[in-house]
């Protein structure tokens, strides 16, 4: 059985309905079952990264487990491994290698030695900026039809989280990935005036693309994120290294399907704009 943690998260979501497509046996880690968000009928079991004690009940009977990265690893990899876990796909960042010193970075890269040192089977997955980022445009979206962004012209290759998990799904599936760090990314960068023409393309709206200063963006972010990640994200976004601007070929080398582009996961996910 394969445990998936962040079930109602981008990746973890869609790693579930993948798995669960193909016939393995699947169940999803929540903190709180009663939520709405995990699809009807599945093996649902509750626990907490920050107390691993609470994850023995979820852990029993896997031998994989998908993982989020949370800053917790050391303790909930040593319940995992007590519970018979052999191989760990883990969610990771491609900041683990191009900014191994920034926070974001130094997490990820330390969830990775977490795993190593856990003795597992292991591979990880190191994508850059998720399309589904952009789903952050909500509120914007519904007061008006312009999107305000910093950065307009700097083209990233966000990824389709659905392919993040298609790569997840095969390593947890399939031999022949342990001791694998892929870097994942999409088909081809895209700016944020590229994405938000895409977005109005599949919600069939015209929108407008405004830039706004980093000041401006980061007092906006600051609502719901906390200072120092917000300081780091605006970096990626902003300054790029040229690693993290190129499209990387992993997705299609480990799934044999080519990466979706930006266009296809907004119309993939129009509703959530709506
Ligand atoms: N966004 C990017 O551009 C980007 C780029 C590179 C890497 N990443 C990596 O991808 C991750 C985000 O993935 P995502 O977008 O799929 O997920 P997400 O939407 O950020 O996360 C939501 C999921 O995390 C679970 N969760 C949160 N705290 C937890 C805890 N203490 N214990 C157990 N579960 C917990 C939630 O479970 P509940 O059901 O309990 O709510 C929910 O299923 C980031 O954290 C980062 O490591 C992101």
């Amino acid at each position: 059985m394969i445990l998936v943690t962040g079930a109602r998260g981008n990746v973890g979501g869609e790693l579930l309905r993948q798995l669960s497509a193909g016939g393995h046996a699947v169940r999803a880690l929540t903190r709180d079952a009663a939520r709405a968000g995990l699809p009807a009928g599945a093996d649902v079991a509750e626990g907490d990264f920050g107390t691993a004690g609470s994850l023995a009940a979820a852990l029993a009977g896997a031998d994989s487990l998908f993982l989020m990265t949370s800053g917790h690893e050391t303790a909930v990899l040593r319940e995992a491994v007590r519970a018979g876990v052999r191989r760990v796909v883990l969610l990771s960042s491609m900041a683990a290698t191009t900014r191994p010193q920034s926070l974001i970075g130094r997490m990820h890269r330390e969830a990775e030695l977490a795993v190593e040192a856990s003795g597992v089977e292991w591979t990880f997955l190191r994508p850059g900026q998720f399309a589904s980022n952009t789903l952050a445009w909500r509120s914007q979206l519904a007061a008006g039809d312009v999107v305000r962004t910093p950065f307009a012209d700097v083209a990233l290759p966000a990824v389709h989280p659905g392919d993040i998990a298609a790569v997840a799904r095969t390593a947890l599936t399939r031999n022949g990935h342990a001791g694998q760090a892929y870097p994942l990314s999409g088909p081809e960068p895209v700016t944020p005036v590229e994405q938000v023409a895409a977005v109005g393309e599949a919600i069939g709206r015209k929108l407008r693309h405004e830039e706004i200063g980093p000041e401006q963006a980061a007092a906006a972010m600051a609502a719901h994120m906390p200072a120092p990640i917000v300081a780091a994200s605006l970096e990626f976004l902003g300054s790029p290294t040229p690693e993290e601007t190129r499209p990387v070929p992993t997705v299609e080398k480990v799934t044999g399907t080519p990466a979706r582009t930006f266009a296809q996961w907004a119309r993939d996910n129009a509703d959530g704009f709506r």
